[in-house]
Formats: structure tokens, sequence, C-alpha cells
């Protein structure tokens, strides 16, 4: 089975995404964004905005209803006069129409004293400081050896600043929710990656039991990490329908955003590389800086993915984070790994032409037998397989190394060509999920989780696996996912969605398996069923025998590029991912999550940039023609495959993920062939027609 299981849905617009949900009566909440990014809220007149047709209220800071769980600061909707950033909700109108309410929100006039802000990221900003630990919880800081000494008696040296700018996540569909009460039950439809953990977090805000909350989320335009958690639309749809009595719906505009529903932090990334002649490294140290909210502290793990990638006896890896007056990162698209071996992987370009030694080859140079940094040995490790697959199909061998001397084009467009590569990474894991499996007396089974699809085949691949464990086709099988009533899972997210779902589905279905052999396939009249909870399983991971192992993902990319020798301008006619990522469950699903993972790594080596503006403190890109994304004309040949692995730990699909490990390393692969092509070096993301101009051959 290789067709997408919602692809005709979706196709005729059967599929139905949150805002869709048709409910008798429903009111429109739009919310009034801040226009200060710090200070405080002195008064709020609504005159104006009530006496709008259509109005049903205005709810702000002095009249909202107080909410009795507040651990998450930018779920704390209206509970403080206090803004934090520019673009955060202080207010908002519920109308009978969308158009009333958006008018409306545009005639409630508040009032701030305002504060001076802070919203520049430097790498001496005197606020820096050393966060308890990165996300999700790793170590701040982490050395072995000598890193000073070795890098100071190293032959061949690389010293190098990297930057990469705030990015924010842009699924086509914005977030936006649709909240109805029944009594004290509440009913959110959702554009989430996970409807249980949205369920639990809302249910808390509200000081509700975990059952009272029920969400749903049959199908998801995308979310890229920015729709893992529930965000201040959630809070206010279902806050607006308690005040009214209404069913509220609550769609974010794609300005709003720009603030409200996170954004990747920017970063400044020094990486220095010691190595001997043959390029055999002896020192590697990479300290990351970047920046928070002073809401909440959310610090990048960029430095993380440095601590399993290469041999190095002496090594150092450092995070400082500074809490600045900007709204708050959050998750996108492997958060820490992806800007982090922007650097690491540019660095080690450098220092493969530093040392006058091919990038592929100075990589397998530097393949540790274990974790350079624990020891612990790795689950499955196929790094050097997928270099050597790439350079095979790229057509990597008798590369000319010299920067700047290809040439190709005619008397009207002269363009520069070159090659680059670079490795991939992420951490394979998997969460606690249950899931129930029946049988009827007819043969239709059904199997029940609450996954999310938020397109990336999450359904087909949950079929494809439990089709094969009941030993029954697909079209056998009732599959639901996609709301909090069916039993708990994890979120699409972390790359972990498969992993975790499969183990769930799977063994409840050998569990059912089980049970009709024992009965000699006779279903009784009431039908069978099994549950499964992983959470045992999962913990042994932690604990038991495999306790102490490294898991993680691994890929090697590789990129051609022409440069426009008299513009600049960048095209990338070729791409080529070789992944090892575990067993693919679901092969064209997962190629087109590859190839999806390293278009976005194109788009951020070439396009994605959220410029703050010191002035009035906010990103004033606010719309697609102001923060570029790449389109299809941006991408030609791609092509994303990968090589056969077997992955003992990660539960009985041994699927390690796909999700992000598509995206790492793309940008540098990019970066990289732009060196090759024109000798310019860019080392601050994305890489733009000017910056390649000041320096061009
Ligand atoms: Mo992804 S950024 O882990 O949803």
């Amino acid at each position: 089975m290789t067709g997408r299981v919602d692809g005709p849905d979706k196709v005729t617009g059967r599929a139905r995404y949150a805002f869709e949900y048709p409910l008798d009566g429903a009111a429109y909440a739009w919310a009034v964004p801040s226009v200060i990014a710090r200070g405080t809220i002195r008064s709020v007149d609504a005159t104006g905005a009530l006496a709008v047709p259509g109005v049903l209220a205005v709810i702000t800071p002095d009249n909202a209803p107080r909410l009795p769980g507040t651990d998450d600061p930018e779920l704390a909707l209206f509970q403080s006069r206090a803004v934090a950033y520019r673009g955060q909700y202080v207010a908002a109108v519920v109308a009978a129409s969308a158009e009333a309410a958006r008018a409306a929100a545009g005639r409630v006039v508040i009032e701030y004293d305002q504060a001076a802000h802070d919203v520049t990221l430097t790498p001496d900003h005197p606020r820096l400081y050393k966060p308890d630990f990165v996300n999700p919880r790793h170590e701040t800081d982490t050395a072995s050896g000598d890193f000073d000494g070795a890098f100071a008696a190293a032959a061949v040296r690389v010293d190098a600043t990297y930057r990469t700018p705030a990015e924010h996540n842009h699924p086509m569909e914005p977030h936006a929710t649709v909240a109805v009460w029944d009594g004290g039950t509440l009913t959110v439809y959702d554009a989430t990656q996970g409807p249980s953990r949205a369920a639990a977090q809302v249910a808390g805000v509200f000081g509700l039991e975990p059952g009272q909350v029920r969400v749903i989320a049959e199908h998801v335009g995308g979310g890229f990490g920015a729709k893992g958690m529930p965000r201040a639309n959630v809070i206010l749809a279902a806050m607006a329908a308690r005040i009214t009595g209404r069913p509220v719906k609550c769609a974010v505009t794609r300005s709003q955003m720009f603030a409200v529903t996170g954004h990747r932090a920017p970063s400044i990334q020094r990486v220095r590389l010691g190595a001997g002649p043959d390029g055999r490294l002896t020192a590697l140290c990479h300290d990351v800086i970047d920046q928070t909210s002073t809401l909440k502290e959310f610090t990048e793990q960029s430095a993380v993915a440095t601590r399993h990638m290469y041999a190095a006896p002496h090594r150092r890896t450092t995070h400082r984070v500074v809490r600045l007056d900007v709204p708050t990162p959050s998750w996108m698209r492997a958060p820490g790994e992806c800007p982090g071996m922007f650097a690491l992987e540019s660095a080690m370009d450098e220092l493969a032409a530093a040392c006058g030694i091919d990038p592929v080859e100075l990589r397998l140079r530097n393949e540790p037998a274990v974790h350079p940094e624990t020891g612990q040995p790795f689950s499955s490790r196929h790094l050097t397989a997928c270099l050597r697959e790439g350079a095979a199909r790229f057509g990597w061998a008798g590369r000319d190394p010299a920067p700047g001397g290809r040439r190709a084009g005619n008397a009207h467009r002269r363009w520069l060509t070159g090659t680059g590569v670079a490795a991939s990474t992420y951490p394979a894991r998997a969460m606690p999920s249950q899931a129930r499996v029946t049988v009827s007396p007819s043969g239709r089974y059904q199997v029940l989780i609450a996954a999310a699809d938020i397109g990336t085949g999450a359904r087909t691949a949950l079929l494809v696996v439990a089709a094969e464990t009941l030993g029954v086709p697909a079209a056998a099988i009732d599959l639901r996912i996609g709301d909090s009533a069916l039993p708990p899972a994890m979120i699409a997210g972390g790359s972990m969605g498969t992993a975790s779902w499969t183990w769930a589905v799977i063994k409840a279905c050998r569990a059912l398996r089980d049970q009709v052999r024992a009965r000699d396939g006779a279903v009784p009249p009431g039908g069978l069923s099994a549950h499964a909870d992983t959470t045992a399983d999962i913990g042994a991971l932690a604990s038991g025998p495999l306790a102490g192992r490294a898991r993680y993902a691994f890929g090697a990319q590789f990129a051609e590029v022409r440069v426009d020798a008299d513009t600049g301008e960048v095209r990338v006619p070729r791409l080529l991912g070789v992944f090892a990522a575990g067993r693919i469950v679901s092969p064209a699903q997962a190629r087109s999550q590859l190839i999806g993972g390293m278009t976005m790594g194109l788009s951020m080596a070439l396009h994605e940039e959220s410029s703050m503006d010191p002035q009035f403190g906010d990103y004033p890109n606010h719309d697609l023609a102001g923060y570029h994304i790449a389109a299809h004309a941006d991408v030609q040949d791609i092509d994303a495959v990968w090589i056969d692995e077997e992955e003992p730990d990660l539960g009985p699909a041994g699927a390690k993920g796909i999700g992000e490990v598509g995206i790492v390393g793309t940008a540098a692969a990019i970066a990289s062939a732009v060196y090759h092509a024109t000798g310019i070096r860019v080392r601050d993301l994305p890489i733009r027609l000017d910056k390649l101009l000041r320096g061009h051959p």
C-alpha cells in the first residue's frame, strides 16, 4: 500500500480542519494584540467596540475570568496587565461574525505605560546567563579533556562564528480553534499536533479534570512544532465560549503568527575545531548564544548534536541565553539540531578546506566508535554508510576541490557551480502511548489511538503496521485517530510519532491476534478487544539492559548549486539526502517527509529570515510576502533515499522517526556548495544575494 489513505478526502475537500466544523450559533473571537513590546496596560476602553453591531463581549484584563492553572505564562491569557512582547494578546472581541469581531477589535482603545524594551540579541549581552538545562532536558554545558590546550596546540585550526536568524514555522494552516462548552465539559476542535497533551493542558488552565476536556484534531495542515502545545488562541476560544454561552471560533491570522505561535530563536554560534594535518580532530568546541522571552525560558539545544557527531579527545559545548522583550520562542522542526548542525557542519567544511581533505573523507576519518562524550554504544549508527552511498549516487568522486573555479552558462547568464555535503542527525526516541484494537464477528477491525496526522502520512503508516500485524488487508480496518477521547498517545513531535504510536498499535494488534488464534478464529458475538500501554516498554529503554545506549538517526546531505556570477542569485539544481533511520514503515510517505524536511532546509539556507525591528520591538515580516519560504520553483531535482537499517531498541517497528532528520544539515550542504562555487563563505543565514555580491569574483 503506497497511497495516502486520507488523500482522496483532502483533494476533494471532504477532510475537515479545525475551523471548518459547522456549529449552530457559532460566534467569533478576534484578538487585540499589544502595540508595545514592554510595559503595563493602564486602561482599556471598550465603549467603541461594544457599539459595533453583533458584538457580544469584549474581554480585557479587567473582566476576564480568573484562570486557576497558569503554570504556562503564555496561556495565562488576560490574567495580568503586564505586556511581555509586541503582538501579545491583551484583549479580545467576541461577535456574531468574524467581520464584526475584527472591526470591533480595531475600536478597543488601550492606553499603556510603555517601558523601554530590549529585543536585540548580541554576543556580549550583559544579561546572558547559563540556564539550568537546555531543551528538552539536556545538560547546559559539557567538557572533557583539555580543549584550550589541545586547540592551541593543533596543527590546523578553524575558529568561526555562525549566525542563524529568527525563523517562524508557518504551516499552511494557521492555528485555529473552535470551542464548545456543554455544562462543565469542553470540546475543542483544534489544529494541534497532540490531542491528548492539548486536552490535558487546557484542562489544567481551566482547573478541570482531564476527562472534562475533549480535543478533536481530525486533520491538521502542518505544524513543524508550532502546534505541539496549545497556544493563546485555544484559551481565548474556550474563554470566549464560556463567557458568551456560544460555540466560539478563533483563527490566528498569518500576521499574528509572528508573535503568538512561537519562533525558532536566532542564534550566534562559535565553533572551534583543532585537527592534525590528516584532519583527525583533536579539539572541538561549540558555544551557543540565543534568546528567550521574559515570560518563559526556552533554550534551543543547538550544541547538543555536536556532542555525539565526531570523535575528538578534547571537547566542550556550552549554551547561554538572554531574556529579551521578544515573543516566546518555541519548537521548530529539529529544534537545536537544525541551527546547531548548520554551524558544526559548516565548520567541518572549513576544516576540510584548511586541511586539503575531501569533506566526505574528513567525516569518515572522524567517525567515533562509541558516543564520544559518554562512551555509550550506539544502538545503531550508519552515518558512514550514508556518506558513502550518497557520494556514489551523487557522483561525488573526482570532485574538483578548488573553490570558485567552475563556470557554466552563456553570454546572457554566467553561472558559478559548486557542490557541498553535510551530515545530518536527530535523536531516536519514543514516548508512552496507548492503543485499543477490536474485531467484530463479521471480521471488521477497529484501531483506536489519539495520534495526529498533521500531513505526515501517520494514518497510512499506522494502517500499514496494523494490517501487517493482524494479517488482514488494510481495507478491513477502521483506524481512528485525532481525538483525545481515544487511548492517549504521544504528540506528532520530536520525530517520535511513528515510533511511539506503532509500538502501542503493534502491541495491541498482537494481543488481539493471540486472542483470536486462541479461539481458532471464532470471534464471539460481542467481538473481542485488546488494549496496550507502552509505558513499561519505554521505561525499559532508560532503566533495563537497554539503558545506556545512544540512539540517533543519521543522514548525509549533498547539494549542487549555481550562483549567478553577476547577480548573486543562488539556484539549487540538485539535492540528495541519504538517511539511516531504522525501519521505514511507509516508504511513499517517508520520502515525502524527508523531501519536505530537505526543502525546509533549502528554505532556511536561502530564504527564511524574521528580522527584528529594534524600534518597535517586533518582527515586521508579518506575511508570506515578507517572510520567504521555498516554493516549487526553488526545488529542482531533489531526492531522498535510505539505507536498510535495523534498529533493535525502538519497539517492534524499529522506526527511528524521520520528521526532523531531513532538515538537519541541508543548509550547511548548500552553504558549503556556495563556498565551493564562489569562494565566499556565508556564515550567517540566509544566503542572500547581497552577502555574495560583497566579495564576488
Ligand atoms: Mo517537532 S519541532 O518536534 O514538532
